[in-house]
Parts: C-alpha cells; structure tokens; sequence
C-alpha cells in the first residue's frame, strides 16, 4: 500500500471510503472524518486539490494588465496575474531568496513584483530581474550567482469561461481534454462563438457567502434536485421536483441536474437578450453543474453564472458567485440595472437557503451515529457519483 494511503488509513478506516463506491443502493455516503477530521484536509488537499484542475478565481476579478492578487489554496500561497499580453499566469507566491511570501494584498503592477524584504524583484513573466547589492553595497550582480534559476515558479493555468483553473502538481491531462465531455454537452445550447459574448456584469455580478461548513456539502448539495420542493419554495413555484433530470459526467468528473421550466417572474417589461444560438424549443431549460472539485456553473438562455469554493479549512469554505450576460448592454447598462438586481437577489436567496442547509449537514456530521448515510437510489445519482470522484481520488 503506498504511504499516503496507509497514513490516511490511521484516521479513516477505509473500508468506510470503499463502501461508497457500491452501487447506490448499497452505498453509503463519505464518513464522518472526511468533513470533521482537520488532519484528512491534509489528504485532501493533496489527492485533490494539488492533483486535480481547481479554480481558483475569475479573470473578471483582475481585468487590467498588470492587476495582481494572492490566493491561498489550502494554505498553499499563489499570485494571479494578468501580464503584459494580457494572459492570466500563475506563480507560488514565494520569494526565491529566503522565502518571504512576497504579494500581500492585490495590487497593480507597473513593471515588477517587489520583494519587501530585500527587494528581489520579478517581471510579470516571473523571471528575476533585479537583486539589490546581492554582490556587497552597490553591487547588484555577483558573479557566482546566476538570476536564471531564481524566477518564480509558475503553476499550469487555464482559463476557460473567465474562470481560472489551476493544476498545481502539473499531472492531470491537459485542461481542453479535461472540459470537453462537460463542453460538448453544452455546444447544443451555447456554441464556443456564442460563449465569447458573455460580460461579467461589474455591479451587480458577484456575492460572496461565508459557509461554516466543509466545502463538499455545497457540491453535493448542488448536484441534487430532491431538496427543491422544502429548501427553494421560491424556485419550486415554477420549476418542480418533476420538471428535473439528473445530469452525469463521463468519465465521472461533473454531475448534476437540469430543469425544463426556466422561467422566472421579474418585474420588468424587458427581458434580458439571450444567447443567439441557444434552441428556441429549449429555451426553458437551464442546467445546473457541480465541475469537480470546487464549481458549480448554472446556465440559461439568459445568463450564465460560476459558483466557485474557497475551502479554507475543513468546516469554514467561502463561496463566490460570479455573473454573466449576454453583451455589454445587459450586463452593465443602466436600462437592464433592475433586471439584474432581481436576478441577483433571486440567486442570492436561492444561495443562502442552500447555506443554512450545507451548514446543518456539517453539524449532523458530528453524529458518532451516522455512519456516511443510505441514499435514494432513484434522487440521489449525481451527489453519489461526487462522493464516488472524492472516494475513488482519495484512494489513487
Ligand atoms: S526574501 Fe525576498 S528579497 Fe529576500
Ligand atoms: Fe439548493
């Protein structure tokens, strides 16, 4: 047995992590530990989010050249950055002389990214371009030092969707491969020419909610519909239990489930323009999909919408909503402001009346009773075929 494995069988038995990979009628849910056991985050984080293609935030979030962030994957410190030509790039944030995690806060960039501790500074290409009096007082080379090998590391990036996804051990397949069964599935709706035009609306196209619970409850929770009728009064008046079918990803890296009666009630005379190519006899329908690990993506005629997770610790995730139209118009003009509020607020509700559920699950979780759960076999496919990604990457 290899060594991770066997060290993560002294806080999990795993037998418990092979159960959930039986057909769901004889499955049960991941255990306990796997939401409550602060030392399981450390498997986690490395079977999963240093292996895996995991986003880490949206390009809309830094528009400009030379704009620049720090994220902390699990602890793990990263700068996102858009260079000079306007790619989004990725490098640990951590200086090659003695360590110093160097980006503190977002900023923008003129030309480097200084060092504060002994001003070490970087171009946005990462490479190392300046070492005051490195060679003694004045001296800014030294001849047995050679800056080449000093640049920062760059972490394997792409951006798809405005959403900026990370490989940081640089070992899955390449990102296009990856996407393209999720991809394809949706070029009937939404044709790769008609995704360019979506714009992510600057105000009122991102909420941001603070979930004290373990961050896989919000995609197991995402992927299923069965909760509609109790948790989403609101939604359920017009999409129902029934109007719902269940999405699976093959090979199993999404799932999750769809409506055929997309039809909210605004206020408003206008509607908001819809995506060209989208079927005029499926205009009603929306899906919904959990991208394994940390996204849950919703798209309409109308709009398009990433819901991606911050885990930070083992039962504390940020949640952040990012929101997109169709065309400038729609996303920022002032004649669709009242629309796009009311989207806001109904996604936004939509959200928090899941949050108080996600939370609940996590303080069930504290149950020594419970032993990972029984599902329904016909309503719970796809948050199945979650804990099956989760199990099956925990055992690799
Ligand atoms: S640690 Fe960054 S310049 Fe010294
Ligand atoms: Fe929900």
């Amino acid at each position: 047995m290899e060594v991770e494995t066997r060290k993560l069988s002294q806080i999990i038995d795993l037998n418990k992590i092979k159960v959930v990979n039986r057909p769901i009628a004889k499955a049960h849910g991941l255990p306990n530990e796997c939401y409550t056991n602060k030392d399981y985050l450390f498997f986690e984080r490395k079977k999963i989010f240093e292996n895996k293609w995991v986003v880490i935030g949206v390009g809309s979030s830094i528009p400009n050249i030379g704009d620049a962030k720090p994220f902390d994957l699990l602890g793990i410190p990263l700068i996102i950055l858009r260079d000079k030509n306007n790619n989004i790039r990725v490098y640990h944030n951590v200086c090659s002389h003695r360590g110093y995690k160097i980006l503190q806060e977002e900023c923008k960039l003129k030309n480097v990214i200084r060092c504060p501790y002994h001003s070490w500074s970087y171009d946005m290409n990462g490479k190392l371009v300046a070492t005051p009096h490195i060679g003694g007082m004045n001296k800014h080379s030294c001849s047995n030092f050679n800056k080449s090998g000093s640049s920062l590391k760059e972490v394997k990036s792409y951006v798809w969707l405005d959403l900026i996804f990370i490989n940081l051990n640089n070992n899955e397949i390449e990102f296009e491969k990856y996407i393209k069964p999720l991809s394809d599935r949706w070029a009937k709706f939404w044709p790769e020419k008609d995704r360019d035009l979506m714009v992510y609306s600057n105000d009122y196209g991102y909420f941001n909610l603070n979930a004290k619970c373990n961050w896989k409850f919000a995609i197991e929770n995402y992927c299923e519909s069965y909760h509609l009728p109790w948790v989403h009064p609101g939604l359920n008046s017009y999409s129902k239990l029934d109007d719902h079918y269940h999405i699976q990803g093959l090979p199993n890296r999404f799932a999750g489930q769809g409506t055929l009666v997309y039809n909210p009630r605004f206020k408003s005379k206008l509607n908001f323009p819809c995506f060209p190519s989208w079927p005029k006899d499926k205009e009603n329908i929306a899906e919904y999909v959990a991208l394994f690990p940390n996204v849950m993506l919703g798209i309409h005629k109308d709009h398009f919408y990433a819901y991606w997770l911050e885990p930070v610790s083992n039962e504390y995730t940020k949640e952040h909503m990012e929101i997109y139209y169709v065309g400038n118009e729609a996303a920022n003009s002032k004649k669709f402001k009242s629309l796009r509020r009311q989207n806001f607020e109904l996604w936004k509700g939509v959200q928090s009346e899941d949050l108080n559920i996600i939370e609940g699950m996590q303080e069930g979780r504290n149950s020594p009773s419970y032993n990972g759960g029984n599902f329904s076999p016909k309503m719970d496919n796809p948050t199945h075929h979650f804990h099956k990604w989760v199990a099956s990457n925990l055992m690799k």
